[in-house]
């Protein structure tokens, strides 16, 4: 059985005093979590070390939205694997498709900074998933093949074992509008196969993969009801205790 992981990814948005206050109020409104689920937030990179010492021995992961390939070096802007390990972080989130879109991430590099993320012991989220017009073109189904088998490849069955998978339709984030269970369900169940195929049925079996995109307290229980669907990376709902908590409480 996967498990069930829900993440907030805050993208650029928090500073260090407004950090504080969302995670004092994430500690309270998320005392107790659903038994079975796992629970991540993923602040910008100025907020992690603050974070990490805000959360130490709570029931709430730390994670990033990024990383880079290297341990340290001449790399001017980035932050490696080991940095993040040092300030408390268990998860890291890879091609997020802003990534892809602004900053020209590719399925070679996303697979880089993956095998990377396992080799220093961090958990990745790998997110996949298609533009509105590749879905009015009916390639859907090609395009996550391409990223899936792309961002995946060479990872061992143990690494892929602990690898989170998320599915977000471009066209869903932060538009306010979802992609529907059914139409989450059918790429998640695309997904799963590819797994299947890659690392058989054991590691597909047991591998999550989160649906992301408009994710909100009144739409998440019917999202999650969905066989294959076993978690949420949210965006604008985690920007508050209360929708963020809402959510968490919907994984029961
Ligand atoms: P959203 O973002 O929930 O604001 O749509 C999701 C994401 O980009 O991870």
């Amino acid at each position: 059985m996967p498990q069930t992981i829900i993440a907030g990814n805050w993208k650029m948005n928090k500073d260090l005093r407004e950090s504080e206050d969302l995670l004092i109020a994430l500690k309270s409104a998320l005392a107790t979590i659903p038994s079975g689920t796992t629970v991540v937030v993923c602040p910008p990179f100025t907020s992690l070390a603050l974070a990490g010492s805000l959360l130490n021995g709570s029931a709430i992961a730390l994670g990033a939205q990024n990383m880079y390939v290297e341990d340290e070096g001449a790399f001017t802007g980035e932050v490696s694997p080991r940095m993040l390990l040092a300030v408390g972080c268990r998860y890291v989130i890879l091609g997020h498709s802003e990534r892809r879109q602004y900053f020209h991430e590719t399925d070679e590099f996303i697979n880089r900074k993956a095998k990377k993320a396992h080799a220093a012991g961090l958990i990745p989220i790998i997110c996949v998933g298609e533009t509105l017009q590749e879905r009015e073109k009916n390639i859907t189904p090609l395009v996550i093949t391409t990223q899936v088998r792309g961002c995946l490849q060479g990872l061992t069955p143990a690494q892929m074992k602990r690898t989170v998978i998320a599915y977000e339709p471009v066209w869903a984030i932060g538009t306010g509008k979802n992609a529907t269970p059914q139409q989450a369900q059918e790429v998640h169940a695309l997904i799963r196969s590819l797994v299947k195929e890659m690392f058989g049925t054991d590691v597909a079996d047991a591998v999550t993969i989160q649906y992301g995109g408009s994710v909100k307290p009144e739409n998440a229980a019917e999202l999650l009801r969905q066989k294959d669907i076993n978690g949420a990376l949210v965006g604008g709902a985690c920007l508050k205790a209360d929708s963020f908590s809402a959510i968490v409480r919907a994984s029961a």
